[in-house]
């Protein structure tokens, strides 16, 4: 079972691609996880450049989103809400409608911040997004609260606990996850 990991941020030390990392290294028996770092390679959304043949950074997205059996994404929260470059990647994989990559796909959300409330309200938008552009959100919200304090300098989880609810919430995406088709 494949899940692609898909971080919200694009910077070198993020904390929520951390956060992801550790998905990795908690994901139960069967579950592989590979992050997904094509986010800022896409151009914003339009449908002018959306036709017969839409830009490769696209296509790749639209590769990888579709073979992928889940989807687990990582927020950062941005003034409130999720970054627009994830929006961004979430609205080229919510189209075209019948044959997107988004659509009955598995997927989960979990997001990481400094502050003491781990980005829920950016995990409640994407949650809300991910579910009009037609995917199957499961398991619970996990805010990741003081982030900056939950890895060390080699960005290793050091929250035994945190490493359980990220296998749990593995477990519920495999369990949930319609398997995808061969391309
Ligand atoms: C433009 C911008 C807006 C931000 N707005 C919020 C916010 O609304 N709430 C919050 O908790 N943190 C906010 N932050 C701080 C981020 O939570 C923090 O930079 C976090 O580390 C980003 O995630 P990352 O480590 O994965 O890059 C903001 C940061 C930036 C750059």
């Amino acid at each position: 079972m494949k899940v692609l990991a898909v971080s919200g941020s694009l910077r070198a030390g993020s904390h929520n691609t951390e956060l992801l990392r550790a998905a990795a290294a908690a994901a139960p028996a069967g579950v592989d996880v590979e992050l997904w770092e094509g986010i800022g390679a896409l151009p914003p959304y339009d449908p002018d450049l959306d036709g017969d043949a839409p830009p490769a950074s696209v296509r790749q997205l639209r590769a990888d989103w579709g073979a992928a059996d889940a989807i687990l994404f990582a927020t950062p929260e941005y003034n409130g809400s999720v970054p627009g470059g994830l929006k961004n990647a979430v609205d080229w994989g919510s189209r075209p409608r019948l044959e997107a990559p988004l659509t009955n796909k598995t997927v989960a959300v979990v997001g990481a911040s400094p502050g003491r409330f781990g980005a829920l309200w950016a995990q409640a938008d994407l949650r809300k997004i991910l579910g009009v552009a037609g995917a199957r959100v499961v398991g619970d919200e996990l805010p990741v609260t003081r982030a900056h304090e939950r890895f060390d300098a080699d960005g290793r989880l050091l929250d035994e606990e945190l490493h359980g609810r990220l296998r749990l919430l593995l477990e519920t995406l495999a369990a949930e996850a319609v398997p995808a088709l061969a391309a």
